[in-house]
This record gives C-alpha cells, sequence and structure tokens, in this order.
C-alpha cells in the first residue's frame, strides 16, 4: 500500500527546517528531491567505485562499466524501449532535444520544410526547432491550446501537409500540467512521415511512458526532475532514426577508427555519447529509475491526482485567484495568479512561510502570452507531498494576498 510517511522517510532534505518553519517543498517539476537510495549510490560510487567507462581493462573500469550498462538497460525496459541500445545518456532533456534537432534535423530538414511545434512547449522543445529553422531556411509553425489547456489536435489536418518533417509536443506540460492525448499527433505526423519528438521531462515522472506502444521516434527526459541526479538526461531513439543520424558531437568514445584521412563511428548509442560520459550520473539515474519501479503507477497517480484535488479545492476559495490549465486528466501542477498581486511577492511570501513554490515564465513563454500575462507560481506536486501540505498553501496563501492587499 502507499504510505506517504514511509515514503518522506526516504527523502533527508524533507525533514528539514527553512526559517524555522518545516520545508513545504512544492517545486519537484523545477527539480525532484532525491530518495536516500539515489544519494548513497551515487555517494558509493565516487568514494568506492570511481573509474572510467568503456576504457580500461581494469577492475574498477569494469565494474563501472557494467553498471552503466546496467542503468541502460534498467531504463530501456522502464520506458518500453525495443532494445538498450536505443537509450542515449545525455546531460538533460534539454541537451536530448538539441541533438535530435541539430543531428537528425541537419540531414532530414531543408529549406520549405516545416516543423509543427505546441504552443505549450517548454522552451527546451521550441527554440532547437526555431534554430534548426533558422539554419535550414525552414518554418516553425504552431499548434495551439485553448483557454483550459486542451491542445487544439482538431486542427492538425490545416497545420500538418507534406513538407512536414518534425512535430515536437510535450507529454504533460510543465505550467498548465496538461496531458495531451498524442495519438491523434503521432498519426497525423506519420501520415506524411513526419517524426514525434516528445518532451517527457513531466510526464517520465508522471505516468511513465511506453515509447513503443505510443509508437514515439524520439523521447526525451531529464534524471533530476525523476528523483535522479543533476546533469543527466536520457534520449531516446527508435533505431533506424539514431543510425540514420549523423552524429552531434566528436571526441572520444563515439568513434570507430579515426584517421587524418577518415573517421568511423561507433554503433548506436555510442555514437552520440562523445567525451567521459557522466556514468555517476546515469548510474544514479537508473537507481532512480529502481526507486520509481518499486510502486504501483495506478496508485501513485491516484495519490498524486487527489492532491492536486484538495489543492485547487483550497485555492478555489481564495478571492481573484485563476488557476491556468483545467484539462480533466491534467498531472499534479497547478499555475495560478491571484488579481492585483504580483506572483514574485506572493513566492517571496510564501518562502519566508517554508514554501517552496515557482514563480516566472517556467521557461514557457509563449505560454504566458497565451494568458497574456508575464509570470504565474506554481506548484508542482510529487509523490512525497501530502495533504497537509497542500493545505498549507492555501492557507499561506490566504495569508499572503491579506498582506498584500491591505
Ligand atoms: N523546466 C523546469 C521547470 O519547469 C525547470 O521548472
Amino acid at each position: 500500500m502507499f504510505d506517504v510517511n514511509q515514503i518522506r522517510e526516504e527523502f533527508p532534505i524533507l525533514s528539514r527546517e527553512v526559517y524555522g518553519r518545516p520545508l513545504v517543498y512544492l517545486d519537484s517539476g523545477a527539480t525532484a528531491q532525491k530518495p536516500r537510495s539515489v544519494i548513497e549510490t551515487v555517494d558509493r560510487l565516487m568514494r568506492w567505485q570511481n573509474a572510467n567507462i568503456h576504457r580500461g581493462v581494469h577492475f574498477l573500469a569494469e565494474q563501472t562499466t557494467e553498471a552503466y550498462e546496467e542503468a541502460r538497460a534498467r531504463i530501456a525496459g522502464w520506458i518500453g524501449a525495443a532494445e538498450k541500445e536505443e537509450v542515449i545518456f545525455t546531460s538533460g532533456a534539454t541537451a536530448s532535444l538539441n541533438t535530435v534537432a541539430y543531428a537528425w534535423g541537419e540531414r532530414f530538414v531543408g529549406a520549405g520544410d516545416n516543423i509543427l511545434v505546441s504552443e505549450m512547449e517548454h522552451h527546451s522543445n521550441l527554440v532547437p526547432w526555431q534554430l534548426l529553422a533558422q539554419r535550414k531556411g525552414a518554418e516553425v509553425r504552431m499548434l495551439p491550446f485553448d483557454d483550459t489547456g486542451r491542445l487544439r489536435c482538431e486542427l492538425l489536418g490545416q497545420l500538418i501537409d507534406a513538407r512536414t518533417r518534425v512535430v515536437a509536443v510535450t507529454q504533460a506540460s510543465n505550467t498548465l500540467g496538461s496531458r495531451p492525448d498524442l495519438r491523434p499527433v503521432v498519426d497525423a505526423a506519420h501520415a506524411v512521415g513526419a517524426i514525434v519528438v516528445v518532451d517527457g521531462c513531466q510526464g517520465a515522472v508522471h505516468g511513465g511512458v511506453d515509447v513503443r506502444a505510443s509508437d514515439f521516434d524520439f523521447y526525451a527526459f531529464s534524471g533530476h526532475k525523476l528523483y535522479g541526479p543533476t546533469g543527466i538526461g536520457v534520449l531516446f531513439g527508435k533505431r533506424a532514426l539514431l543510425e540514420a543520424m549523423p552524429p552531434f558531437l566528436g571526441g572520444g568514445d563515439m568513434v570507430d577508427r579515426v584517421t587524418f584521412a577518415r573517421t568511423t563511428y561507433a554503433p548506436v548509442p555510442l555514437k552520440f555519447e562523445a567525451g567521459t560520459a557522466n556514468f555517476i550520473g546515469a548510474i544514479g539515474l537508473g537507481e532512480a529509475v529502481k526507486f520509481v519501479q518499486r510502486f504501483d503507477p495506478a496508485e501513485v497517480e491516484a495519490y498524486e491526482t487527489a492532491l492536486l484535488r484538495r489543492a485547487e479545492a483550497g485555492l478555489g476559495e481564495i478571492d481573484g485567484l485563476r488557476i491556468y490549465g483545467r484539462t480533466p486528466d491534467k498531472c499534479p501542477i497547478v499555475s495560478f495568479n491571484v488579481e492585483g498581486v504580483h506572483p514574485y511577492d506572493l513566492g517571496m511570501i510564501l518562502d519566508k512561510l517554508g514554501i517552496a513554490v515557482r514563480t516566472g515564465h517556467h521557461c514557457a513563454e509563449p505560454v504566458m502570452d497565451h494568458f497574456g500575462v508575464t509570470g504565474m507560481c506554481r506548484a508542482s506536486l510529487a509523490l512525497y507531498n501530502t495533504f497537509s501540505e497542500v493545505d498549507a498553501l492555501a492557507e499561506g496563501l490566504r495569508r499572503a494576498v491579506r498582506m498584500l492587499r491591505s
């Protein structure tokens, strides 16, 4: 059975205080806290097992290489990849998405082509496509969402055509919490031979993924939002696409044979892992996935949704508060503003009460533009949050609004 108090005991940071108050951490969408198993794995690797991978024949090198490849296999299994070679370790989702935009885009996108990007994307799944479009003379088109945060898939037929090469979309919006039904997106893209590139940063954490069943071509996520270390992420790609794609970064470990006349490359995934990999991060991420795999996804989903509903109910009682993103199946992210009050001021007062939320544009300025605001407050929940913490948020907001309005 899902026992939040037991889970909380595994996260040392959750027992600390800030400003003499118990920490109420509601910013897991920006980065999640780490369970002891991940912290201890990283500590053990640095203390006891550190050695570079894929390069040495000595004991430590082999032990660490084996653990790195085991982490790759675990992650591949967890996301439903057909084989572990389809999992590339990167420094994070941003690096994953840029890799596709540069390497795949370099070869397969040309002048007059178009790239369809949803309006609710994080900048990391928009700006790389704008850069690609500028280099190639291609066009970036926008797939809009409506005021509830629903992606307007009924417009796909008007926006996708024979020159569409890429459709870039999120599995779950980091601002609205929306989890769009990506089936029509995938079908419409594949019908014209376009690839689908999915940002799974929030989606991987809230609900997970089956990349094969979903038929995603590329899928990116970061370790640090998934209870793992910072500076590590994953790019999943279908093998045929990865093989057709030129390397992005050149250097050690990504080559087969190097001469001054010509270089041949290592097979995937190493072709895309130039330089010393963040093997400590990768093994730590494998441990984070092991942590997630301990839970029944349906139980976590039910619990997180109950927290979200409680948060929405509490916030809904505050005069002048507007919640952005109202789709019924949203993940536990609640972004809001209070009329006449600046989100930074709210965030700062909440902070003094020990409550950590994110304020600003959430790296999704087109979402802000949609609603005509420059910023929002955001509470993003995780499986270690409690009902009393979301109640504390509502109570803290009531106090903050009273202070700021008086
Ligand atoms: N992209 C992260 C967030 O949504 C940092 O907060």
